[in-house]
């Protein structure tokens, strides 16, 4: 049974919801930041460790829950995070109940159970069913996915995403009748947010229409100005061209490290790293973890020569990126591009990445700055590299 806990408005517009048991799928269209993910991991250990049902008054019987994120690694940092954390806060948690191997978390009082993994698995997409699903950030699924999904679901199924496509599979779903829309922005989940953290998504306001309609008040894009329109998805790498890597830096904002590959007129992108709060010390852990080859070229973010030098000092061939952002897209745009299908960040990054439009509609020639970490490793690495930018190594000269 649930401790008490801080709850949003929107865990309980899904709570009432839910213990209606009259809607197929509940669907959580929202901006950043209103709290649908944490909601919804809230709610789905109420249900499996035999909450109470407001309707009824009787307490949820077993349920198989699954919880899907377009991959595993993007659901440990995000959903799973999330559902552990709170599991953790209601003093739920027992290591003894969670099969790591299997990603199975179980509740003997209930005999319930919750259990993660990517749709990427096209094993567990394809595997045995359950009572309910939960897709986290159901717009980066194929239709195909979610069908495959859907079959084997025998209740319900929640969903949420950030509205950023003009036309998607998910909003045929949402607004389908006999289906629950809830939409929910920010301002749902001010408690929990640092005034950076609003003054960011705010700032978009003034920055461009179309994104603060999406991100900041959570209704459906447009994808007119979008700028990278040409990209192919991709299973791996080819493994086969030339390669470097695109690095950009943040702290309160990701750091994004992207794998870039030249092979046959082609350029192909992987997303290798993108993690918020690493200090320099920390990147370089991630560099070994990952085993970032030492003489790989590393274009980084110019206004960070520092970090830069720190990562030369680490052994890695690490080096300033010609950041002339116009010029750089034009570069990126000229070649077909394909990304990996695990790059979710990149990918999710790439869809939301628009020109700025001035207040008389014109499209500016200056991208958006939002959600563009990924974006910018991608483009410091393609364009430096192919332009043959004459850098002055740090600490040193030519
Ligand atoms: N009930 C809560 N108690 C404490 N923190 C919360 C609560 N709900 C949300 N948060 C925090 O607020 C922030 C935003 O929540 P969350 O990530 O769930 O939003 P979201 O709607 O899923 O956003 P996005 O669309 O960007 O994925 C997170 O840092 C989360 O931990
Ligand atoms: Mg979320």
């Amino acid at each position: 049974m649930m401790i008490e806990t801080n709850t949003t408005p929107v865990y309980w517009a899904n709570k009432k919801a839910y213990d209606k048991g009259i809607y197929r799928v509940i669907a959580n269209q929202g901006s950043t930041r209103s709290s649908k993910t944490f909601s919804l991991s809230q709610l789905m250990i109420d249900i499996a460790s035999g909450g109470i049902n407001q309707v009824t008054g009787q307490h949820y019987g077993r349920k198989e829950i699954s919880v899907v994120s377009p991959s595993l690694p993007h659901l440990k940092k995000g959903a799973r995070k999330d559902v552990l954390s709170n599991l953790e806060t209601q003093m739920l948690f027992m290591e003894d109940n969670f099969n790591r191997t299997d990603q199975i978390y179980t509740f003997p009082a209930t005999g319930s159970y919750i259990e993660f993994f990517g749709a990427d698995d096209s094993q567990k997409v394809r595997g045995p069913g359950r009572d309910i699903l939960y897709i986290n950030e159901a717009n980066l699924l194929n239709r195909e996915t979610y069908i495959q999904l859907a079959l084997r679901t025998r209740e319900m199924i929640f969903m949420d995403f950030n509205p950023a496509d003009e036309y998607s599979w998910v909003y045929e779903v949402a607004d389908k009748t006999g289906n629950k829309l809830i939409i929910s922005t920010y301002k749902n989940n001010l408690a929990n947010l640092s005034k950076e953290q609003i003054a960011e998504i705010e700032a978009l306001k003034d920055a461009d229409e179309n994104l603060w309609k999406v991100f900041g008040l959570g209704q459906r894009g447009t994808s007119s100005e979008t700028i990278y329109t040409h990209f192919k998805v991709i299973d791996e790498m080819p493994e086969r061209g030339e390669q470097v890597m695109g690095q950009d830096f943040g702290y309160n904002v990701p750091s994004a490290l992207i794998d870039i590959e030249f092979y046959e007129g082609g350029l192909y992108w992987d997303e290798v790293l993108y993690e918020p709060k690493l200090t320099t010390t920390d990147l370089i852990e991630r560099y070994k973890a990952l085993k970032v080859k030492m003489g790989r070229p590393i274009y980084c973010d110019a206004a960070e020569p520092k970090t830069i030098e720190e990562l030369v000092r680490a052994g890695y061939n690490a080096m300033p990126a010609d950041k002339d952002v116009t010029e750089g897209i034009r570069k990126v745009k000229s070649m077909p591009l394909y990304i990996t299908k695990r790059s979710i960040n990149l990918l999710k990054e790439a869809r939301s990445y628009k020109w700025k439009v001035d207040k008389d509609g014109r499209v500016l020639d200056e991208p958006v700055k939002f959600n563009d970490h990924a974006m910018d490793a991608g483009r410091y690495g393609t364009f430096t590299h192919l332009t043959g930018f004459q850098f002055v190594p740090v600490g040193g000269t030519l």
